[in-house]
């Protein structure tokens, strides 16, 4: 009955497909449960709550209301055509409801590249009018990109948020700490990239020898993220099972990175 109250988070899923939340659930140091019990109180997660319906609803008005305060964590971009109604949670335009909790909120974390910069929904021609977060509320965000974005540095800028305030960003709002280096510079096909060596098709002895995916359309030169170094489920990251880095954490990279492909 003592004990200090957790800081109370609010997690919204917009326009999504859950991948993020997905990944979340998969972390390590601490593991979800651990977070979800010890370190915060998770007061609203449509995907994980036993609550439904009006008792779902009521979580959230109690958790918003409440004079400790809350942080936002944003799944998902934000449908703005037709004044937000082509996605609704609860009978509320999801834009609405984000543009009316965030300024509330003691810090808002964008967990995946939907919620950071628009995510899928936002690619040409974008016809729902999808927009970021920070688009539609005119607020910084931590942007944690990915898509998923990495557990770990979702979970870390959680930890760093509530015990050292927000970490530096770079200029499109993700934590240095983790979003600081190319994928390329970390890679471990690196040094075959250094010496011309280049797989010339998936299936090839090239490629299954661990040879650059550059010329399969490897993005990992321009693409800031930390999977070399953290890997995903502790085991593996794309390069490394034979795919090239398609420039997940990049601003609108369903756009900028087309095609993922070349061959
Ligand atoms: Fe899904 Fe990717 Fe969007 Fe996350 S960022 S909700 S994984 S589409
Ligand atoms: Fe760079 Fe991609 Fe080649 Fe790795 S596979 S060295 S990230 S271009
Ligand atoms: Fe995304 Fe490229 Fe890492 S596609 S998961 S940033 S290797």
């Amino acid at each position: 009955l003592t004990a200090k109250r957790r800081p109370s988070v609010v997690w919204l899923h917009n326009a999504e497909c859950t991948g993020c939340t997905e990944a979340a659930l998969r972390t390590i140091k601490p593991f979800i449960d651990s977070l979800i019990l010890d370190t915060i109180s998770l007061d609203y997660q449509e995907t994980i709550m036993a609550a439904a319906g009006d008792a779902a609803e009521d979580a959230l008005h109690k958790a918003v209301e409440s004079p400790d305060g809350f942080y936002l964590v944003v799944e998902g971009g934000l449908p703005t055509i037709d004044g937000g109604n082509w996605g609704m949670v609860s009978g509320h335009p999801m834009l609405a409801t984000t543009k009316k909790l965030a300024p509330k909120a003691k810090g808002v974390i964008c967990i995946g590249t939907c919620a950071a910069y628009g995510g899928i929904q936002k690619a040409k021609p974008n016809p729902s009018q999808s927009i970021s977060v920070t688009e539609a509320t005119g607020l910084a965000t931590i942007n944690i990109a990915g898509c998923p974005p990495n557990p770990i540095n979702f979970i870390g800028a959680v930890v760093h948020v509530l015990e050292k305030g927000i970490p530096e960003l770079d200029s499109n709002g993700r934590p240095k700490i983790f979003f600081g280096e190319l994928v390329h510079d970390n890679c471990e096909r690196l040094k075959h990239f250094e010496n011309s060596e280049f797989a010339p098709s998936f299936d090839s002895e090239e490629a299954k020898k661990g040879y650059c995916l550059y010329e399969l359309g490897c993005k990992g030169p321009v693409t800031y993220n930390n999977c070399p170094k953290v890997l995903f489920n502790q085991v593996n990251w794309p390069v490394k099972a034979g795919h090239p880095c398609i420039g997940c954490s990049e601003p609108d990279f369903w756009d900028t990175m087309t095609p993922f492909y070349e061959q």
